[in-house]
């Protein structure tokens, strides 16, 4: 049967990045014999622009109907004005939550070109391998009641909800023992249990869990240590665990490790595999248009989509090791080049897909 992905260009330097990666998609349709269709849609202040919502409900059918989805980036200064259900933003929580795309796997690779592009020192990350596993569909994110009211005395009071069910931790948790279970088997878990009563559910059921999984070594870690332990000594971490919101500052650091936020990709799946595969960067306006910005981080969203959503481990492999041979050749976008010397995004689109043709004979 036909896989179907959908691609969701969106905003900013989405457009180009994901230019390149479909490139990566029909080489693989076209040239490596896959069985794929690709589609578009429009997301984000992409689709606000033409249909007035940033998550119109052609797109939300189509990514309904889709195998994988890949998403460029969302968001603009020009939309930051609007009232919060039509920001572009809200089509990514819309997106997550209606395909019940819980599981976020935000990996932090270093790639050994790249060790000197880090702000820390490179013994401190040479080798670095980290995944982040981040809950996506619940926690304060999505948590009711939430809103801003106005209180008795006239002062305005802004409120959001952590909440957490049995239920929701123990799929989460399962979904990175899983992971760690085809890594190296260590596992730490993230929470706030010496203030949180969520989180001291969250310890408890992940305990539980754990049960089933003798193999794999768990560890729990308050997310301030964490967050310090990531700076300080980012190698000791095989596999993490967390909530939403510590999930998306924690994956924030971790990405800086790695030198630039432009190089890492991620995926975010439900309990069937179905997944929406994007890069961890923004829509990073300032860059848009020029033809700058780094695409190896959709690049490896495709290779993530083929790993997890297709079972194609074989051209995922060929993937991350055509992205490490043009690094290895000092190919560098503006992002990552230690010196002036730097290409643009279709030319390193270009290099990408002559390593992937080489890599076929
Ligand atoms: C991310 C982003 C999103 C989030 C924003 C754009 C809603 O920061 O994917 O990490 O907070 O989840
Ligand atoms: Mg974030």
């Amino acid at each position: 049967m036909t896989k179907k992905i959908l691609v969701l260009p969106g905003d900013g330097i989405g457009p180009e990045i994901v230019e390149q990666a479909v490139r990566v998609i029909e080489y693989l349709r076209d040239d490596a014999g896959l069985d794929i269709s690709i589609s578009q849609a429009l997301v984000g202040g992409a689709a606000y622009d033409t249909t007035g919502h940033p998550l119109p409900q052609a797109t939300l059918d189509q990514a309904r109907d889709a195998d994988a989805i890949l998403l460029g980036a969302v968001g603009g200064p020009q939309y930051e004005a609007l009232e919060r259900g039509l920001r572009p933003e809200r089509a990514l929580l819309g997106l997550r939550s209606e395909l019940h795309l819980f599981s976020n796997l935000r990996p932090a690779l270093m790639y050994p070109a790249l060790t000197d592009a880090s702000s820390l020192k490179p013994e401190v990350v040479s080798g670095l391998d980290i995944m982040i596993v981040r809950e996506l569909t619940g926690g304060i994110y999505f948590g009711s009641p939430r809103g801003i009211r106005t209180l008795d005395n006239g002062q305005r009071e802004g409120f959001n909800t952590l909440v957490y069910n049995e239920a929701e931790i123990e799929r989460i948790a399962r979904s990175a023992f899983d992971i760690a279970m085809k890594r190296n088997r260590r596992l730490c878990s993230v929470d706030k249990a010496n203030v949180l009563e969520v989180s001291e559910l969250w310890r408890e059921v992940v305990c539980r869990v754990a049960n089933e999984y003798p193999d794999v070594e768990l560890s729990h870690m308050y997310v301030d240590n964490a967050a310090m332990q990531l700076v300080r000594e980012p190698k000791q971490f095989d596999v993490m665990v967390t909530g939403n919101m510590f999930g998306d500052i924690l994956s924030d650091a971790a990405a800086m490790l790695t030198g630039s936020i432009g190089m890492l990709p991620s995926a975010s799946l439900d309990t069937q595999g179905k997944g929406m595969y994007e890069p961890i960067h923004g829509s990073a306006p300032d860059i848009a248009g020029q033809g700058i910005a780094n695409p190896l981080a959709t690049i490896l969203s495709v290779a993530m989509l083929l790993r997890y959503t297709l079972d194609e481990a074989g051209f995922a492999d060929r993937i991350e090791q055509s992205v490490e041979a043009v690094l290895d050749d000092g190919l560098r976008t503006a992002d990552i080049s230690q010196d002036s010397e730097s290409i643009g995004t279709a030319a390193m689109g270009d290099a990408v897909l002559e390593k992937l043709h080489q890599s076929a004979n």
